[in-house]
C-alpha cells in the first residue's frame, strides 16, 4: 500500500476518488470549502437538498465532480462538531476507507488532516488513515470456494495544507502502514481455525518471520523434549490432553547498537484451542475459543511492525503455545504440577489454563534481564464483564510501566484501563495442598488471574494485558480485531524515544 503526501489545493488533485469529511450543521472544512467553491456549491447543495446527511459514519458517493480534477467525490459524515473526538474520527475514517475499498478504483486521495481532533497533529491523523486503510482492505477468504473480490485500491494520497508538516505526515503514515499490516497478520492468525493454527503452526510462523528478516530476527523453538528438560511442567501440563505438541516460541530482535542492552519482552498466550480441558466449557460459542491465541497473534503482529519500523531497542518476543483438550492423558482438577519457577500449583479448574502456560514463559523471561515484560492474554471472561469490549484490562507491579502503557494506549487510541493488584486479593489463591491454586473464585476473576501471574514476575517490571474483551468481535462481524498491536508497537516506539531523550541529556 502506498501513502503519498501532497501539499496541494484539493481542487487540483487528479485522482479516482477524493474523500471529503463533512461536519453536520457546521461550516465546511477548509479542503471541502475549496472544492465546494470550485464546483458550483456541489457539496453544500447536496446537504441543503437533504441528499447527504453528514451524521457520523454516513457516506455518499458523488460519481461525477464537475469543475474538479477528481473523477469522483466520497463525502463522509463526521457528525456533530462540538462532541467530536478521537473515537468519532476513527469511525469516520473507517467508514470512508471501507467505502473506498468497495469502489473499482486504484487510487484515492483524502483530506482528513484538516479535521480538528483535540490536539492531535497531522502525523496522528495520517497514522489513523493508514491503519484504517489496512483494516478496510483486510479479507479472510482462504476457506471460501468463491472468495469475495479483492479490492483494487493501491494508493491513498494524504492531502495536507501549508500549515501541516509533510515530514510528520509521512512519518505518521509509515507508522500506521506498519501497524496496519501487523494488525492484519494478527487478525489472520486469530481467524485461522484450530485445526490449522496449532502450536507447531505458530512456531513455523516465527521461523518464517525470521527467515524473511535478513537476519534481524532470530527464532528459537523449544519443543516438548526441551521444555521437559527445562522443567516447564506447568506449560506442558496444559497440552497433556491434546495430540498436538506444545511449543515455547522465542523471537529475538536486536535494534539497539548494544546487543547487551536490556530488552523489552512481550509474552503472548497461545492456546490454539481452549475446550476448557476436563473442566469442559459449554458447547455454545465454543468455536470462539480458537481465538484463545490472540495474545500470541498480537505478539507476532507487533514483531512484524517492529521489523518494518526498525526501532533502536532490543526486543524479545515469547509465545507460550498449547492446545487445551480433555482426554485420558489430560490434567485433572485436583492435580498438582510443578512450575518452571519451582512453585507447586493445584489445578482446581483446567479451564484456567492460560496462567499455567504464561507462568512458565514469564519465568523463562527472567534470563533476558528484561527492562520490562508485558504479557498479552485472552485470560478471563470476567474482564468482559468488568470492561466490555472497549478497554483492555491492565495490571502491573510497576507504576511507571503502567503509566507508559496507558500513555501508549491514548496515543494509539488502543486503550487500556488499570485494575488493582492489591495484596488482599492474593489470599483467594491459597491452596490446601500446594503453594498456590490456579483459580481464586468468582469475585474479581480478572484480578486474581493477574495475581497468579504476579507470583512469577517479582524480579522485573511487569504488566499484564487481559485482551479477552478486545481481541475479537463476536456475532455477525465475528473475527479477530488486530488489537492490541497498535498499543504494543506504540509502547515500543515510546521506549526508543525515551532512550534517545536520555542519550541527548547526557
Ligand atoms: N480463554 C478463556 C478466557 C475467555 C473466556 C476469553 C471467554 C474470552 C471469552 C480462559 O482460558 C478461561 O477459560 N478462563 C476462565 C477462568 C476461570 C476458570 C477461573 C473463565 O474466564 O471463565
Ligand atoms: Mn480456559
Ligand atoms: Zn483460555
Amino acid at each position: 500500500m502506498e501513502f503519498p503526501v501532497q501539499t496541494v489545493n484539493p481542487v487540483r488533485v487528479e485522482t479516482d476518488c477524493l474523500l471529503v469529511p463533512v461536519f453536520k450543521n457546521s461550516e465546511l472544512l477548509p479542503g471541502a470549502a475549496k472544492l465546494d467553491d470550485a464546483s458550483e456549491r456541489l457539496i453544500s447543495q447536496l446537504i441543503e437538498r437533504g441528499d447527504f446527511n453528514p451524521t457520523l459514519g454516513n457516506v455518499q458517493l458523488v460519481p461525477f465532480a464537475p469543475g474538479l480534477n477528481t473523477d469522483r467525490l466520497l463525502l463522509v459524515g463526521l457528525g456533530a462538531k462540538d462532541t467530536f473526538q478521537e473515537s468519532a474520527f476513527r469511525s469516520a475514517v473507517d467508514a470512508g476507507l471501507k467505502a473506498l475499498t468497495q469502489l473499482s478504483i486504484d487510487a484515492a486521495a483524502v483530506t482528513f488532516t484538516d479535521v480538528p481532533v483535540g490536539d492531535r497533529d497531522c502525523g496522528w491523523k495520517a497514522r489513523m488513515v493508514a491503519e484504517a486503510t489496512h483494516r478496510a482492505l483486510y479479507r479472510f477468504n482462504d476457506f471460501k470456494s468463491e472468495p469475495a473480490p479483492t479490492p483494487r485500491l493501491e494508493s491513498v494520497t494524504l492531502l495536507i495544507s501549508e500549515s501541516d508538516s509533510a515530514e510528520a505526515t509521512k512519518a505518521g503514515a509509515a507508522t500506521g502502514d506498519a501497524i496496519g499490516a501487523g494488525a492484519n497478520l494478527t487478525r489472520t492468525l486469530g481467524n485461522l481455525p484450530g485445526n490449522i493454527c496449532t502450536p507447531r503452526y505458530l512456531a513455523g510462523k516465527a521461523e518464517e518471520l525470521a527467515a524473511s528478516s535478513d537476519g534481524r530476527l532470530i527464532a528459537d523453538i523449544l519443543d516438548e523434549e526441551a521444555l521437559e528438560t527445562l522443567g516447564a511442567h506447568s506449560l506442558l501440563s496444559v497440552g497433556h490432553g491434546s495430540d498436538e505438541p506444545s511449543r515455547l516460541i522465542v523471537m529475538k530482535y536486536q535494534g539497539a547498537d548494544d546487543p547487551d542492552e536490556a530488552p523489552h519482552v512481550l509474552v503472548g498466550k497461545g492456546i490454539t484451542f481452549d475446550s476448557g480441558g476436563i473442566s469442559l466449557k459449554p458447547g455454545e460459542g465454543m468455536d470462539e475459543m480458537k481465538f484463545d491465541m490472540c495474545g500470541a497473534a498480537s505478539v507476532f503482529g507487533t514483531v512484524s511492525a517492529v521489523l518494518a519500523l526498525k526501532p533502536k531497542i532490543n526486543l524479545v518476543a515469547i509465545v507460550a503455545s498449547a492446545e487445551n483438550m480433555p482426554s485420558g492423558h489430560a490434567t485433572k482438577p485436583g492435580d498438582i504440577i510443578k512450575t518452571l519457577k519451582g512453585l507447586s500449583v493445584e489445578v482446581l479448574n483446567t479451564d484456567a489454563e492460560g496462567r499455567l502456560v504464561l507462568c512458565d514463559a514469564l519465568t523463562y523471561a527472567e534470563r533476558f534481564n528484561p527492562a520490562s515484560v508485558v504479557d498479552i492474554a485472552t485470560l478471563t471472561g470476567a474482564v468482559i464483564i468488568a470492561l466490555g469490549h472497549h478497554a483492555t484490562g491492565l495490571m502491573s507491579n510497576n507504576d511507571d510501566l503502567a503509566l507508559n502503557l496507558q500513555e501508549a494506549g491514548e496515543t494509539s487510541w488502543d486503550r487500556v484501563w488499570q485494575l488493582p493488584l492489591w495484596d488482599e486479593y492474593q489470599e483467594q489463591l491459597s491452596s490446601n495442598f500446594a503453594d498456590i491454586a490456579n483459580i481464586g473464585g468468582r469475585p474479581a476473576g480478572t484480578v486474581t488471574a493477574g495475581c497468579f501471574l504476579s507470583r512469577f514476575t517479582e524480579s522485573y517490571p511487569w504488566a499484564h494485558l487481559d485482551i479477552a474483551g478486545t481481541a475479537w468481535h463476536s456475532g455477525k462481524q465475528k473475527g479477530a480485531s488486530g488489537r492490541p498491536v497498535s498499543l504494543l508497537t506504540q509502547y515500543l516506539l515510546d521506549r526508543e524515544a525515551d532512550r534517545q531523550g536520555e542519550n541527548t541529556n547526557t
